[in-house]
């Protein structure tokens, strides 16, 4: 097979060509991407839960996170320290009262354009608070001052599109990943000027818990950093994607956003499912390792790539019924839109606060809106609107 899922019809519009990959099989190698890819929920599950056989270490997501960051390591006991220092703060319990904070952060760039939407202007959602709320929110976490926010959103959108070509592109002819490398250093040197900060003067923030960890203490700046960043780039992109397709998808489909304005108990479960019907990580990446494997009867060389299909899982028949239909009403089944097993996300409680706490602002505060213009999609791999433009239904 050679479909090429990183061609700017397939980054427009994915499902045409995850359906013909999944109509492929379960298992089947991409000649154009160089890359094997799982298509079915249950295989992506296992193949997920054994991180001894299927590794990140050595993944584009290393190139682009670090080694030493816990996002690319794949031995569990210092995988587990390291995200155990944060895991207490990404709790439910912890969050909750970061949902005034983030209430007030969206409120405040909605009175930038509430009356403009409302005097009949097109507003693109994008620009005006969905790629800067969550970064807004996670320096706040880290301790960031205000006045940094604006390049912590620079800094992830260019590392985001280093990150968004197929398995077997050329790094060093690439602009757009040349791009992100030199965002990585800039973004490093920052981080590293705050914890020498946090050193001086601890706080209560993410970077002053890990400075001052027992874990911590063993750790270099240069670790200490990676581990850090990784929360930047992981949180910023991913959430602002979700916040746009959520957008998207509402103005798509009125009678849902009726309902959603209607009764907002619906929306925890409705964002859920736009998760799984858009999702923002369409494949997660991994390596074979420790011998060739076999996946559904498939065998996989040693040091090969897959590419675990995840928007393909999101839809298959045998975990979902009519798994192309959006329906918000669905009994509630966890999506891999969150990944799973030793790396699921560690954000995962703070993009659904996030999440509901923005949508549902948007719906008290701009309730009728509908797409007036064409979405533009930046990437296949992390993939989300790059504008949402709105207007007055
Ligand atoms: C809609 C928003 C988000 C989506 C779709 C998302 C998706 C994912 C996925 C698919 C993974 C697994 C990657 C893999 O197995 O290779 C992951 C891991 C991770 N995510 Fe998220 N994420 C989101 C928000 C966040 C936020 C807000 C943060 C933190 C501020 C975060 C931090 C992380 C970290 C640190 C990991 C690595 C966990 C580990 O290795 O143990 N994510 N995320």
């Amino acid at each position: 097979m050679d479909i090429d899922l990183f061609s700017p019809e397939a980054i427009k519009n994915p499902w045409p060509y995850v359906e013909q990959v999944q109509a492929a099989g379960p298992v089947v190698y991409n000649e154009r991407i160089g890359t094997w890819m799982v298509t079915d929920d249950q295989l992506i599950r296992k193949t997920l839960a054994n991180s001894d056989r299927y590794k990140i270490e050595g993944s584009i997501a290393e190139e682009v996170f670090g080694p030493e960051a816990f996002i690319t390591m794949d031995n569990k006991a210092r995988h587990n320290a390291l995200r155990g220092i944060w895991s207490v703060a990404f709790q439910r319990d912890s969050l909750e009262r970061l949902g005034t904070l983030i209430a007030g952060i969206a409120d405040e760039m909605m009175d930038k354009i509430e009356d403009r939407f409302r005097a009949g202007e097109t507003i693109d959602a994008m620009a005006a608070f969905g790629r800067e709320l969550p970064a807004y929110v996670i320096a706040h976490m880290l301790g960031v001052p205000d006045e940094a926010r604006p390049k912590i959103v620079e800094w992830s959108d260019r590392i985001g599109e280093g990150v968004s070509e197929p398995p077997n592109f050329s790094r060093d002819s690439n602009p757009a990943w040349l791009a992100s490398e030199q965002a990585k250093a800039e973004l490093a040197d920052y981080i590293l000027g705050q914890i020498e900060e946090r050193r001086r003067r601890p706080g209560d923030d993410l970077i002053s818990q890990i400075v001052h960890s027992d874990v911590g203490r063993g750790l270099s700046d240069h670790a200490i950093m990676a581990n850090t960043r990784q929360l930047l780039f992981a949180g910023n992109e991913t959430t602002a994607k979700w916040l746009g397709h959520s957008l998207v998808v509402l103005a798509q489909h009125p009678d849902v956003r009726r309902e959603l304005v209607a009764n907002r108990g619906l929306l925890p479960n409705a964002l859920e499912e736009i998760m799984r019907w858009e999702p923002v990580v369409l494949i997660i990446p991994r390596l074979v390792s420790g011998g060739d494997a076999e996946i559904a009867g498939t065998r996989i060389p040693e040091g090969a790539d897959i590419s675990l299909i995840t928007a393909a899982a999101n839809r298959d028949p045998l975990r979902y019924e009519d798994p192309n239909r959006l329906n918000i009403h669905r009994e509630y089944k966890a999506n891999l839109g969150f990944g799973y097993g030793l790396h699921s996300c560690l954000g995962v409680t703070l993009a659904r606060l996030e999440a509901q706490v923005t949508i549902s602002r948007v719906l008290d505060r701009m309730p009728d809106f509908v797409l007036a213009g064409d979405v533009d999609y930046g990437a296949f791999q992390l993939r989300g609107p790059l504008n949402v433009p709105l207007a007055l239904n």
